[in-house]
């Protein structure tokens, strides 16, 4: 089945109960036992819901692993994957992954013992040597945000084996239709669901997908151990969103060419950050690794006061946090997503304060062109 089926007929499909094509939103916490032990596969909701299942099935198909999670959050998902660590162990990660992310390994795990570097893995070499005797993971974001550098998977996830480590893909801005990291080597794969798969600003989800029956095992154990785990009614929104995700993510991909196109020309732009650019350094792995360079793009003009004026002169980009909806969203890193990284960790990354970073939208393309123009201009 291809992927574009797969989201319309992959995981479970409606309810063999009643023939409802849509799988039914099982708002319920506990399940009647016709014996002690003796159940229907259900028996508390933060063990198994009927619809967190129905849509932990449809993730685990489309990402092509052993079986699927949903969690609160994008956040919870990686917090939940980071306990299968213990402490003392040692994991390398990206070194612009998301904000929260660098957060949560360096406020939050760092006092459970779970040691974090970041490195730039888009340079194998670097990966390599930032490896030590405690290393147990390797953590990518590929492609990154916001200056959407990429990491070759298949060669990052071979050098984790060779090391014995596991290898973890936040796949969140690529989605399983463009990028499906466990086919390259990849061990676990998440989602901050929020944005592209979720699609419409609505949902707040998190998934993850293992690719081994003991990864499985470990994982519900800490899901089900510490709880944070996603309600039916965003299970079922999640798996709404999933059935244009397909459609989505082609017409982000289009729109996103019409307006790197134009942001390359124009004067005010110094510098443009997109995977889809044949100047881009990873360009070639990104064309390799992935069907779609995705919908979003960074660009530099230059200073802050000229961020937040192109920012305060836009009309169809909304200025907020997030990304991945059908509504076209504009924000300035250093300020917003990524100000829970020092200052002078962000100069060093290259997160200027002059960057601009947009999540294209499903509208016109020639109404955002317009849009960008006027506010450029
Ligand atoms: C790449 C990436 N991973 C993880 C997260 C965290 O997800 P959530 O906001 O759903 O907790 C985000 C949020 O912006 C993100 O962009």
């Amino acid at each position: 089945m291809k992927q574009k089926t797969k989201m319309i007929h992959g995981g479970i499909v409606g309810d063999p109960h009643t023939g409802a094509v849509s799988t039914p939103i099982y708002q319920v916490s506990t399940y009647k036992q016709d014996g002690v032990g003796n159940h229907k596969g259900f028996e508390y909701s933060r063990t198994g819901n009927p619809t967190r299942h129905a849509l932990e099935e449809l993730i685990k198909d489309l990402e092509g692993g052993h079986a699927g999670f949903a969690f609160g959050s994008g956040m919870a998902a990686i917090t939940g994957v980071m306990m299968l660590f213990n402490s003392g162990d040692h994991v390398i990660l990206t070194d612009d992954v998301y904000g929260g992310t660098y957060r949560v390994m360096t406020k939050i795990l760092n006092r459970m013992g779970i040691d974090s570097t970041f490195v730039d893995t888009s340079e194998l070499s670097t990966i390599e040597a930032a490896v030590k005797e405690n290393t147990k993971a390797l953590f990518i974001e590929t492609p990154t945000n916001p200056l959407l550098k990429i990491t070759d998977v298949e060669a990052a996830a071979a050098l984790a084996k060779k090391h014995g480590l596991l290898t973890i893909v936040d796949n969140t801005f690529s989605t399983p239709y463009w990028q499906t990291p466990l086919s390259m080597g990849a061990d676990i794969v998440l989602h901050s669901a929020t944005k592209y798969i979720g699609g419409h600003s609505d949902v707040v989800g998190g998934l993850v997908v293992v690719r081994s029956e003991k990864l499985a095992e470990e994982l519900h154990f800490v899901q089900n151990s510490t709880g944070g785990v996603l309600g039916p009614q965003d299970s079922w929104l999640l798996m709404r969103g999933i059935k244009t995700l397909a459609l989505r993510m082609e017409a982000h991909e289009k729109n996103t060419a019409a307006i790197v196109d134009f942001l390359v020309e124009h004067p005010a732009v110094e510098k443009v950050f997109y995977p889809g650019l044949a100047n881009h350094p990873n360009h070639e792995i990104a064309k390799k690794q992935s069907g779609g360079f995705g919908g979003m793009v960074s660009f530099d003009v230059g200073s802050e006061e000229k961020a937040e004026e192109v920012l305060s002169k836009v009309k169809y980009f909304t200025l907020a946090e997030s990304l991945g909806a059908v509504e076209s969203l504009i924000s300035v890193p250093a300020k917003m997503t990524h100000a829970s990284i020092p200052a002078e960790r962000r100069r060093e990354l290259g997160i200027t304060d002059g960057l601009v970073r947009i999540s294209v939208g499903i509208e016109d393309a020639e109404d955002l062109v317009e849009d960008l123009k006027h506010a450029l201009n």
